[in-house]
């Protein structure tokens, strides 16, 4: 990568082994289901996550998007987080496109929706209300410091939504991260879904794509919906190809992610005008904020470290966000609080 990137895993360029492997790749129509790099990833995807079967398609969102179609129809019910990916960061498209209603729970401090909450959400049959056909599950937890959820929960949805004839999909844009720092085989995390998507250009570095898997009746159905949103691609296996990569290479060293992230944490605690909770960083993904008095406000902070250090990282909130990744290293690290520090003094 040309610069020193921590506003978010998304920015990784493929490494050397997913460029060789675009440049040597089969190919065929994937629309005719011919293209040989995307079907093996797609195997490949569903065996490491213990599905049936997957589906290559463009990006996080329209893997859960086309997971929303096959699993509703207009004018059915969505039981969501209210800061979840899908609710926040989606451009609306379970609603505008779906036209599913999106019920939007509160969360913990995890990211996890109360379970006796769910059971009180599910509508009752009454002409009056939409049909509750679906639960979206997130893992890890974006919007609060990336958080791994553990597999007990998703086995508690899972009792709940078989009482009430729910499917319930997993965004699990960052899986792996999940799987990595929680120390389980990633099928734990995903034995009760069933469906789930996950991406393979944030901290897996290729460079487009995400996987959905589920059963193969859903599958069937997913890339009729891939489809319809005009996701299916030809000699895509160009890109599968990286993404073939991504699985097989990178997904055993995002600890290494994260350690570097807790080494970020520890650096900015000990900057003054700086707050931040270095124990709830688990996985890639480090928050922090300004505290009361600091010389600077938040874009001012960002724009004075970019300028003086060259180095960027990125808003959340009123705060900031940082992502570790494969191109940063612990030198990158300590430049950053560095160049932290400096500003704020
Ligand atoms: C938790 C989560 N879900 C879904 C997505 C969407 O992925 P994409 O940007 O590939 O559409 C993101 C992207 O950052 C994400 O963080």
């Amino acid at each position: 990568m040309d610069r020193i990137d921590f506003r978010s895993d998304t920015v990784t360029w493929p490494t050397p082994a997913m460029r060789q492997a675009m440049t040597d790749a089969p190919l065929g129509d994937d629309v005719y289901g011919e293209d040989p790099s995307i079907n093996a990833l797609e195997a490949e995807a569903a065996e490491r996550l213990g599905k049936e079967a997957g589906l290559f398609v463009a990006s996080g969102t329209m893997g859960n998007l086309a997971a929303i179609l096959a699993h509703t129809g207009r004018g059915h019910e969505a039981l969501v987080a209210a800061d979840g990916h899908v609710m926040q960061w989606e451009a609306g498209a379970i609603a505008t496109l779906g036209g599913v209603v999106p019920r939007a729970l509160g969360t913990d401090a995890d990211g996890k929706m109360d379970l006796g909450q769910l059971e009180r959400s599910v509508c009752v049959d009454d002409p009056h209300l939409p049909r509750t056909r679906l639960v979206l599950l997130e893992n890890t937890f974006g919007s609060r410091d990336g958080v791994p959820i553990e597999p007990d929960y998703f086995d508690g949805v899972r009792s709940f939504a078989d009482r009430h004839q729910l499917s319930v999909h997993l965004d699990g844009a960052r899986l792996f991260n999940a799987a990595a720092a929680l120390g389980v085989p990633v099928t734990t995390l995903t034995r009760s879904v069933d469906s789930v998507s996950f991406c393979l250009s944030k901290g897996l570095c290729a460079p487009v794509g995400s996987v959905l898997c589920g059963d193969g009746a859903f599958i069937h159905e997913a890339r009729r919906q891939r489809k319809a949103l005009g996701g299916g691609m030809r000699q895509a296996g160009l890109l599968a190809a990286a993404g073939r990569v991504a699985l097989a290479e990178m997904t055993e060293r995002l600890t290494e992610d994260h350690r570097r992230a807790r080494l970020l944490a520890d650096g900015l605690a000990g900057i003054d005008g700086i707050v931040i909770k270095p124990e709830r960083v688990r996985t890639n993904i480090v928050m922090f904020g300004l505290a009361a008095g600091a010389p600077l406000g938040r874009d001012a902070l960002i724009e004075r470290v970019a300028e003086e250090s060259g180095i960027l990282f990125g808003p959340e909130g009123d705060g900031f966000r940082a992502v570790t990744h494969y191109w940063l290293t612990d030198e990158h690290v300590d430049r950053l609080v560095a160049g932290i520090a400096a500003c704020l003094r």
